[in-house]
């Protein structure tokens, strides 16, 4: 199946890292790091507190450049390009945190995010769709962002780029103080925007539930991937790495 948010290139794929290193400063933050996102498909990128997580979502959507390595976006070479050309061609990043502005109300978030990507015309529209797919965000239309609840401030960071589909979202730690039941309703609204069209990087620290919703996962470790394939064999990999720096800690006692 087909969407607008869909595109096809280089063999299915619609993002594509090759031995991408990066740096902040003398510090190499980033080993050789290459993945696939097949177009329309969810990629898990899992790894304990400090792996490089966050550091590989904010390398593909250009807000760190890589120092080494190539990263292909629906068939454009964006390694060095600047993060709002990246943006521009069907990038969405959610930044770890809420990524809404907290004093402006519901209706005012959406209605920047929705101008910005699609223009005046279309705006009522978007904004009828933002608030069928997320209810309870028409219901607190006029409420400022900055009083909902941790859980509805995140379903507005969603509404934000489902209404106008990217080609890749990347979600960085959306379940993050969250409760179990409203992680449930977040996810719920990842499958949403997967629906539309758009692939995903989905970024946890916690694995089980990012394992149900990928279709391919990727376990980052000290900057470099430690295992890539069917999420199923993910699980492993992540308790390996755990267990080996248990072994480590304790020889250092
Ligand atoms: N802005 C920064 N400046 C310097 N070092 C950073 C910065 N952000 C992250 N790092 C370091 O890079 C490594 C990877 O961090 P990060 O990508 O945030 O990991 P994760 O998201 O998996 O927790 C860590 O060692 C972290 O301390
Ligand atoms: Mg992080």
């Amino acid at each position: 199946m087909t969407s607008p948010g869909t595109s096809t290139f280089e063999g299915g794929d619609v993002l594509s890292l090759e031995n991408v290193c990066a740096a902040y400063g003398p510090y190499r933050a980033l080993f050789d790091v290459s993945f696939r996102v097949p177009a329309g498909g969810i990629v898990a990128l899992v790894g304990s507190n400090g792996a490089g997580k966050s550091t590989v979502a904010r390398t593909v959507t250009g807000l760190v450049t890589a120092t080494s390595g190539r990263i292909v976006f629906s068939g454009h070479d964006v390694t060095t390009m600047p993060a709002f050309r990246i943006a521009r061609l069907g990038m969405a990043h959610v930044v770890e945190g809420r990524g809404v502005f907290s004093s402006l109300t519901v209706e005012e978030n959406l209605t920047l995010a929705f101008r910005q990507r699609a223009g005046r015309k279309l705006l009522a529209g978007n904004l009828e769709r933002a608030y069928t797919a997320f209810p309870i965000l028409g219901e607190r239309r006029r409420q400022m962002a900055g009083n909902l609840s941790g859980g509805q401030q995140r379903l507005l960071s969603l509404a934000k780029v489902l209404v106008v589909p990217p080609h890749v979202l990347v979600a960085d730690e959306l379940s993050l103080g969250l409760a179990p039941v409203v992680v449930d309703t977040v996810y719920e609204g990842l499958r949403e925007i997967n629906r539309n069209g758009t692939a995903l990087i989905v970024v946890e620290q916690q694995v089980s539930r990012v394992l149900q919703l990928a279709g391919w996962a990727v376990v980052l470790d000290r900057g470099a991937v430690a295992y890539e394939g069917e999420p199923a064999g993910a699980g492993e990999a992540v308790e390996a790495i755990m267990s080996q720096r248990e072994e480590a800690a304790s020889s250092h006692i």
